[in-house]
C-alpha cells in the first residue's frame, strides 16, 4: 500500500526501542512521550503515509495531554463503547474537542479473554429487540450509530454479517434509549496487560486516569 486511511496510536504506552514482543514484558513499559510521538504521526500524515491519524485507549486526560502540543488534532479515539459500557464523559470531551469516537467491542467481546457477555445477555437489550422483532446485536449496534459514533464489530459469520449491516431503516424510540442509559457500567477491555508494577502505570486506575 501506499498510504493507509488512518493510524492510531494503538495504546498510550511505549515499549523500550528494539523490542518488538507482545504481550510487551512488564519491565519493558516506558512513559509515552506524548508530544515527540504525536509529533511523528503527524510526520507519517504530512509526508502522505496516511489520511488521517489518531489513538486509541485514550483517557480524557491522555487525550488533552495530546491535543497540548497537536498541530494535527487526533481523528479519532478509539475505544470500548457499548450499552454497558456508554463512555458518557470520555465521548462528550471528544465532541467538544473535534474528535470522532470510534467504539469497539460493540457487543461486548463475548468469548475473547477480555470480553463480557453482559452486552448480549442483557436483559434490558432482549426486551427491546423482542419487542421490535430484531436481535440484541442489532439494537446494540444501532444504539451505537444513535449515539453518533462509529462502531467497529468483529465478524466472520456471514449471517450474522448481513444481520449487523440491517440496523439503517429503523430506529430506537426515546423510551428503548431511557431503558438503554439506566443500565448499571463497567468497563470489560481492562486493559491489565499495560500495567506494570515498574510503571508507569502501576494501577488500571491510573492508566485510566480514574474513568473506570
Ligand atoms: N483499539 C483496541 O484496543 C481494540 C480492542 C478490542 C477490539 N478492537 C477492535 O474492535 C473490533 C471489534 O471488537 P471485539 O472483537 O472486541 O468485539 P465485538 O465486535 O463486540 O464482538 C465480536 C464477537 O461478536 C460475535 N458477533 C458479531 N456479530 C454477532 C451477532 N449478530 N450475533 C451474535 N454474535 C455476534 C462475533 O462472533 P462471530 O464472528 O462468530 O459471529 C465475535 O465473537 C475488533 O475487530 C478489533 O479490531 C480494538
Amino acid at each position: 500500500m501506499d498510504y493507509i486511511d488512518l493510524f492510531l496510536i494503538h495504546w498510550p504506552v511505549s515499549s523500550k526501542s528494539g523490542i518488538h514482543e507482545y504481550p510487551i514484558k512488564k519491565k519493558d513499559f516506558l512513559p509515552m512521550d506524548f508530544k515527540s510521538v504525536w509529533a511523528a504521526m503527524e510526520e507519517c500524515q504530512k509526508l502522505g503515509l496516511t489520511k488521517s491519524i489518531g489513538v486509541s485507549n485514550f483517557s480524557c486526560k491522555k487525550l488533552a495531554d495530546v491535543l497540548a502540543t497537536a498541530q494535527i488534532p487526533p481523528a479519532v479515539n478509539q475505544v470500548e463503547v457499548n450499552p454497558c459500557w456508554q463512555q458518557r464523559k470520555l465521548r462528550d470531551f471528544c465532541k467538544r474537542n473535534g474528535v470522532f469516537v470510534v467504539g469497539y467491542s460493540p457487543l461486548g467481546s463475548i468469548g475473547t479473554f477480555y470480553g463480557t457477555n453482559r452486552v448480549m445477555e442483557s436483559q434490558v437489550l432482549k426486551e427491546i429487540a423482542k419487542a421490535k422483532g430484531k436481535t440484541v446485536a442489532q439494537v446494540a449496534l444501532r444504539w451505537g450509530c444513535e449515539q453518533g459514533i462509529g462502531v467497529v464489530v468483529k465478524i466472520y459469520n456471514k449471517e450474522r454479517m448481513k444481520q449487523n449491516l440491517e440496523i439503517f431503516d429503523w430506529s430506537l424510540s426515546d423510551d428503548d434509549c431511557r431503558k438503554i442509559s439506566k443500565i448499571p457500567q463497567s468497563r470489560a477491555c481492562l486493559g491489565k496487560d499495560y500495567t506494570s508494577h515498574y510503571g508507569p502505570y502501576k494501577t488500571i486506575e491510573e492508566l485510566w486516569d480514574e474513568e473506570l
